[in-house]
């Protein structure tokens, strides 16, 4: 970066945001229900698809002003030659001096990508071609256990970006599965889940990835390591840990030295980020259970949602179309969450992946020169799967004091035709971004009440708690089926607005630096815990009380 040219305005000082401020003193009291009635093709008009998605955004505070104005801004943040240099493989991720090049993985267009002078698109292909072996070796029982038996589950031992993309792409997938071979993902630092894990599993016939892009994440390590341990202890042997242990990461020689067969560990590249690595080998979990071929079909359809992100207009484009309207509700009506909501059971999963790529990616205060930021950037992501969140927290939804912009997601057809249930879903999916746009007056409430015979007096405190304000903004993103083309240009269109979004605050979205600080301390809490006493305790009271609770426990097992 050249710093002898002064940094660019942010997208706060622009012209172009204080244009969007002005139509939002404007656009602010409108109602949507009135809007529908005013346009009555409101839907048509509002609706986008691309890579087997449709994207029905009309109800959102929007008017053709509104979007006009939002692309404008995206525009003036430099947003079209922004996505041409991701593509295209420049060092966006500048505090790492990085390419960011998730794309690269799913690269179907027969162009070259070049990093660092060269083209990385065959050791990429070398690679999907080394899974697509070891899986079929694997899938096809040719390679077993140390007993000669095939394998029946997988252990997947990885944490953050190495755990939540492919648990979720499996979850997803499910339908899919061979069920020949159970996935297992092994990750928090807690003896439960390693031994929730390892329930009911054998030796013999199971197999271990160790998924970590660094090889230096405690809680894989750790993990991996009991597992080993778990392994030798109950029948395997050190001679046959190659058979039943493999490994995907970037240092390849710490997973030697931790006993890994060099042809057992597939590659990962400095210019993939954890929570974008989903299309690399990081995938070999979810490519066991539902083969190659529907693994290669995920990435068929990322790639169509990057040509769409790449070649579309911005007013006609998915992830653009959702960062602008992310921006709108964080920067403009002052939200500061956004709601996942799947209506699917197999994409429950789904809001915790996006957390991660959300918070993660753009969960930063200073811009990528060094600026604080005087705005909002990323928000805080969260939801849950539906119908069950109606039961949970769509209260707050309906008639908090804060309200959260929504995606609802749902499949028109169900993997499971069961009686009218689908119809069911849907029904509850739809009505309730229905109910959020049109709420209920006042007035309807005390009719309502009145008809229920309440008195004058009883309705004057009834009808205020019963009625709901209504013009709260949703997205519906539906699809005819969760198959893995949709899948995997669900999950890309997702990356993408946050990219659009990371432009548009002028932060870094790739690196992570907020992580490290807890990693640092937390290995002096440990060695506090472990000892029986300080000689001057170098923690604020807290800390220190709470490590002393510990110990006092320990002292009295
Ligand atoms: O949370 C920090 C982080 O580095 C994530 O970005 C990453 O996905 C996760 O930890 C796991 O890292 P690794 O794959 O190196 O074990």
């Amino acid at each position: 970066m050249d710093r002898s040219v002064s940094p660019p305005l942010m997208f706060s000082d622009k012209p172009e945001f204080k244009a969007l401020s002005e139509h939002y003193d404007h656009i602010e009291s409108k109602r949507m229900d009135e809007c529908f009635d005013e346009e009555p093709n409101r839907f048509e008009h509002f609706s986008l698809s691309a890579a087997g998605l449709n994207l029905d955004y009309s109800k959102n505070r929007i008017s053709d002003e509104t979007i006009k104005l939002l692309v404008d801004l995206a525009e003036s943040c430099g947003l079209p030659s922004a996505i041409e240099a991701m593509f295209m493989g420049q060092k966006i991720n500048l505090s790492e001096n990085r390419p960011a090049l998730h794309t690269a993985l799913r690269n179907f267009s027969g162009e070259p990508v070049m990093v660092g002078g060269i083209d990385v698109m065959p050791e990429v292909k070398s690679t999907l071609n080394r899974m697509e072996a070891f899986c079929w070796s694997i899938r096809t029982q040719q390679w077993r256990g140390f007993s000669n038996k095939p394998f029946t589950d997988v252990v997947s031992i990885g944490i953050g970006g190495s755990f939540l993309g492919p648990k979720l792409a499996s979850e997803a997938l499910k339908p899919y599965w061979s069920r020949k071979i159970n996935c297992h993902y092994l990750s928090n630092i807690d003896g439960s889940d390693l031994t929730e894990t390892l329930q009911g599993l054998s030796p013999e016939t199971t197999l271990f990835i160790v998924q970590s892009k660094s090889f230096g994440t405690q809680e894989t390590l750790k993990n991996a390591t009991a597992c080993r341990d778990w392994f030798l202890d109950n029948g395997g042997c050190e001679a046959e840990l190659a058979r039943h242990f493999a490994a995907v990461t970037a240092n390849v020689e710490k997973a030697q030295s931790f006993g890994i067969d060099a042809k057992n560990i597939f590659p990962m590249w400095d210019w993939v980020g954890g929570r974008y690595s989903l299309w690399s080998a990081i995938g070999l979990p979810l490519m066991l259970t539902i083969g190659f071929e529907n693994f290669r079909q995920l990435l068929q359809g990322a790639h169509a949602m990057d040509e769409h992100f790449r070649n579309a207009p911005l007013d006609q484009n998915m992830p653009v179309l959702l960062g602008l309207l992310g921006v709108w509700y964080n920067n403009f009506f002052d939200a500061q969450s956004h709601a996942i909501l799947p209506y699917d059971h197999y994409l429950r999963g789904l809001p915790s992946h996006i957390q991660q790529l959300d918070m993660e990616s753009n969960g930063k205060s200073v811009d990528i020169h060094g600026r604080p930021l005087p705005f909002h950037s990323g928000p805080i992501i969260w939801g849950g799967v539906g119908s069950n969140g109606q039961h949970a927290y769509h209260q707050l939804l309906h008639q908090g004091t804060q309200f959260a912009p929504c995606d609802f997601i749902i499949p028109l057809m169900s993997h499971n035709a069961v009686g009218d249930f689908h119809a069911l879903l849907v029904s509850n999916c739809l009505s309730q971004s229905q109910a959020l746009m049109k709420g209920k007056s006042l007035e309807q409430a005390k009719t309502e009440l009145l008809a229920q015979g309440k008195t004058e007096e009883e309705i004057s405190v009834l009808a205020p708690q019963r009625a709901i304000a209504g013009n709260r903004p949703s997205n519906t993103i539906y699809f005819d089926k969760s198959t893995p083309h949709v899948i995997g240009a669900l999950i890309a269109m997702y990356e993408h607005k946050v990219f659009v979004q990371g432009q548009i605050w002028g932060v870094n979205s790739f690196d992570q630096w907020g992580v490290e600080l807890g990693k640092q301390l937390g290995n002096k809490v440990h060695s506090a815990l472990l000892a029986c006493h300080d000689e001057a305790s170098e923690f604020d009271s807290s800390t220190q009380g709470l490590i002393n609770a510990f110990r006092s426990m320990k002292n009295k097992l």
